[in-house]
């Protein structure tokens, strides 16, 4: 069969590859894919937001599958472009991508299906979000009600800072649009637990967990980013906060949004922290996690075709999930000054230190070839490279081998991901 995959960064890479090992799959296109794509799915110039183009190229090709990779589109509707088209496709379609697309929605859901989260209360007005904060405990966390890279939560300490913050979200638009209407939330303390899951609309399996690192620098300093690496499955995920998520998250979310009549097919993502009260989820997103997908997936042992079919067919509940009894790490290998500010077009060297090594990868998050026919970076994320180990301490130190293999100008990575493990 023919699939089109739709992104470009590592995550995407990551379910080429899963994608390429079903025996099912013959060809596969990414729109717009980028370097590291290209070499096992042919790229395809089409931005991931011009939906009619993408559902007429699906067409033109004969495409049997397209597999959405990121949130924008989601939310923005192409899963119902495609199926008015009559194409297959696997992600939620726009009345159920607002799971993550409008934290406020998300917050409402939750407290009508009593799924543990933090307090917060929603606003569309500041003066109002301004007077509530007079009377609100800090520190305490703002957030833009809509898509925002990751970037519209703020942790604010102090009834300054986050009176600043309703301006710059609500006033300002620092975040666009996202910010017509906000959340402010009780301050959790924590481990936060990245889990995975594939839905059919009434069926949910959970993948095996992940942690992510989301601010810049060693010791969790610096900016919040994209996610700076991640290691899968998480020592803290333990069979108690499973059972407990199993019984008031999980499966709850979904009957949940069955109800609202929006049923869910694709991945939801439960971000969830581990606090003193139990866990409570954090976040929802409708898409897999970028850089936990690069450290899930080389780990699921189906054919990722069979089980995103069976979640687009209803029939989910026919797969027997299984993950490899093993661990992987993956350390981001960024631009200099990401996310703020840094320099493209340098060459990457040593990608072929990759090949034939079984257990190694290196997925591409913001790479192209350039006119001369080399890699070049092309982002503030450039690679994740992944590892697999017998253990996680194993998959960590091989991984940190690996970033050695592979080297470009302006090279940055963290030298903690995984450090954790060490408190497990
Ligand atoms: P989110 O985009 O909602 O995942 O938020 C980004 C990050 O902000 C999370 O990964 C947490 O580290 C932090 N965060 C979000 N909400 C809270 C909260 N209520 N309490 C403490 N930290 C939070
Ligand atoms: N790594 C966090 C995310 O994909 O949202």
């Amino acid at each position: 069969m023919k699939v089109l995959i739709v992104g470009s960064g590592g995550r995407e890479h990551a379910i080429a590859m899963s994608v390429a090992k079903s025996s099912r799959v013959d060809k596969i296109y990414c729109a717009p894919g980028n370097a590291g794509i290209g070499q096992i799915a042919e790229c395809v110039a089409i931005g991931a937001m011009e939906f009619d183009k993408l559902a007429a190229f699906a067409k033109e090709n004969a495409v049997d599958l397209t597999i959405i990779g990121m949130d924008d589109p989601l939310v923005g509707g192409i899963v119902d472009v495609f199926e008015a088209e009559g194409l297959r496709v696997f992600g939620p379609n726009k009345a159920a991508a607002i799971l993550e697309g409008s934290k406020a929605f998300s917050k409402d859901l939750m407290k009508k299906y009593h799924i543990p989260t933090a307090a917060y209360e929603t606003f569309d007005d500041p003066e109002k979000a301004i007077a509530y904060l007079k009377t609100a405990k800090m520190p305490i966390v703002l957030k833009a009600d809509g898509l925002a890279l990751g970037k519209g939560v703020l942790i604010c300490s102090t009834l300054a800072e986050a009176e600043a913050g309703v301006k710059e979200i609500m006033m300002d638009k620092k975040f666009g649009s996202a910010g017509n209407h906000m959340v402010i939330e009780e301050f959790m303390t924590g481990r936060e637990v990245s889990v995975l899951s594939y839905v059919d609309g009434k069926t949910i399996k959970i993948m095996s967990s992940a942690q992510d690192h989301k601010r810049a620098k060693d010791g969790d300093q610096g900016l919040n980013t994209g996610g700076m690496g991640t290691f899968s499955p998480s020592p803290f995920y333990t069979k108690e906060v499973d059972d407990f998520c199993r019984k008031y998250v999980f499966q709850a979310t979904v009957d949940a949004m069955a109800k609202e009549g929006r049923p869910f097919k694709g991945i939801i993502f439960f971000g969830l922290m581990l606090t003193p009260d139990g866990p409570k989820v954090l976040e929802y997103n409708a898409r897999f996690g970028d850089p936990e997908a690069q450290v899930v997936l080389p780990r699921m042992k189906n054919d990722i075709i069979d089980v995103m079919e069976a979640c687009i067919d209803g029939k989910l509940d026919q797969i027997d999930l299984q993950f490899e009894d093993n661990a992987a790490v993956c350390v981001v290998l960024a631009s200099d000054g990401y996310p703020v500010s840094y320099q493209k077009g340098f060459e990457i060297r040593g990608l072929e230190n990759f090949e034939g090594k079984d257990g190694y990868y290196c997925f591409h998050a913001g790479s192209k070839l350039d006119d001369s026919g080399k890699i070049v970076t092309n982002g503030g994320r450039v690679l994740g490279i992944t590892a697999k180990g017998a253990d996680l301490k194993e998959a960590r130190a091989n991984a940190y081998k690996a970033t050695g293999w592979i080297d470009f100008d302006n090279k940055y990575m963290r030298h903690d991901i995984g450090k954790a493990i060490d408190e497990a």
